[in-house]
């Protein structure tokens, strides 16, 4: 069966097409990250703008070579998102179900995100605990099927990659800082500063101390006429993030009882949180399944992958599918 999906959450437009939940055949992605960065963040109405100039041309790509005559079902992310963005999307992919008389596969943009393994792992599969940690969320979820989850912790305040985006700025490294502070921690030295730990209840996570920490750090530095050694900087706040996050997850997989342990979202790309997750697991005799980092930001393919064990599970939407800005990633289905 294949599925086409569109992903338009945030500030990439995204087409893919994917047989079974498992092999892409095709995945396009335009970022619009040069048309934010100067704003150092993304600008909702400018997301929702290019996410409209650009859609047919992605689709189509998505299709090149494939025909939407071979299509079985259309999938479309309906939550969470800028619900500008998100509209977008939802509004293409339902005047592609009406003009060809095909399915429409509500998707939630968080369930995505785990799917993102079974595209790079063919025989990965629930029950397993995994990390959502992106732009906008942080979660960690008991996935103990392909549709149910449930919610075992999440962030109390910033999601972890809107901490790393937030903690670049100060530092005058760009948008999105991710990347930035990744690659400068790479040439720093952790302990050359000493940070907060963050503390916070059961599998929970909090990063908005240490992010005011780090901002505090700098503009006490400047006011005194010094630099900050941001190589240094960088590495010691990535060090408490990546142990926050994996010393949690691994916490509640043990809580569940499960010995798979899944990452997913942007962040998922951090090299530490990488090297520290594959250390820590291989301790504990857990399985990590990390996708590679093509799959770790916002991409469709991973929206085609839920889709189709969506569709398995008899979801489907009608023409009068609403994008919504949040959503319960346990919920299920999208009717109201
Ligand atoms: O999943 P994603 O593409 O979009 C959302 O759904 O939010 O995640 C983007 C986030 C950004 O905050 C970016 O700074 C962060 O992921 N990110 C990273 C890295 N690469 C991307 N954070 C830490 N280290 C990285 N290497
Ligand atoms: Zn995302």
């Amino acid at each position: 069966m294949k599925i086409l999906a569109i992903e338009t959450s945030c500030d990439e437009t995204a087409a893919s097409v994917v047989e079974d939940g498992r092999s892409i055949i095709t995945n396009v992605v335009y970022s619009q990250i040069a048309h934010h960065s100067k704003y150092g963040g993304v600008v909702p109405e400018v997301a929702s703008r290019q996410h409209i100039a650009k859609i047919h041309e992605v689709v189509k790509s998505a299709l090149d070579g494939v025909g939407i005559e071979n299509i079985d079902a259309i999938a479309v992310t309906a939550a969470p998102g800028l619900v500008g963005a998100l509209l977008v999307g939802v509004n293409f992919a339902k005047g592609l179900a009406y003009s060809t008389g095909k399915p429409l596969v509500p998707v939630h943009h968080i369930r995505g995100h785990i799917a993102s393994n079974y595209l790079a792992y063919p025989d990965f599969a629930p029950p397993f605990v995994c990390l959502v940690a992106s732009g906008g969320h942080s979660h960690i979820l008991h996935v103990k099927s392909y549709t149910d989850m449930e919610m075992l912790g999440r962030t109390l305040d910033d999601a972890a990659g809107e901490a790393f985006d937030k903690v670049a700025r100060v530092m005058g490294l760009g948008y999105p800082g991710g990347p930035l502070v990744d690659n400068l921690a790479r040439t720093g030295d952790a302990s050359g500063y000493t940070l907060p730990t963050p503390k916070s209840p059961g599998f929970d996570f909090s990063f908005s101390g240490l992010k005011t920490a780090v901002i505090n750090l700098v503009s006490n530095e400047k006011s005194r006429g010094n630099t900050p050694v941001y190589a240094d900087l960088a590495a010691a706040f990535e060090m408490k993030v990546a142990t926050m996050l994996s010393t949690t997850l691994i916490k509640a997989a043990k809580s569940v009882g499960v010995d798979s342990i899944s990452v997913s979202g942007g962040v998922a790309s951090n090299t530490l949180l990488r090297e520290m997750l594959k250390a820590r697991t291989a301790e504990e005799n857990i399985s990590l399944y990390l996708p590679p980092l093509s799959l770790c930001t916002d991409n469709a393919a991973m929206i085609a992958s839920q889709a189709y064990f969506q569709w398995q599970n008899g979801d489907r939407a009608g023409l009068d599918l609403n994008a919504y800005p949040t959503m319960d990633v346990s919920r299920v289905g999208f009717n109201s």
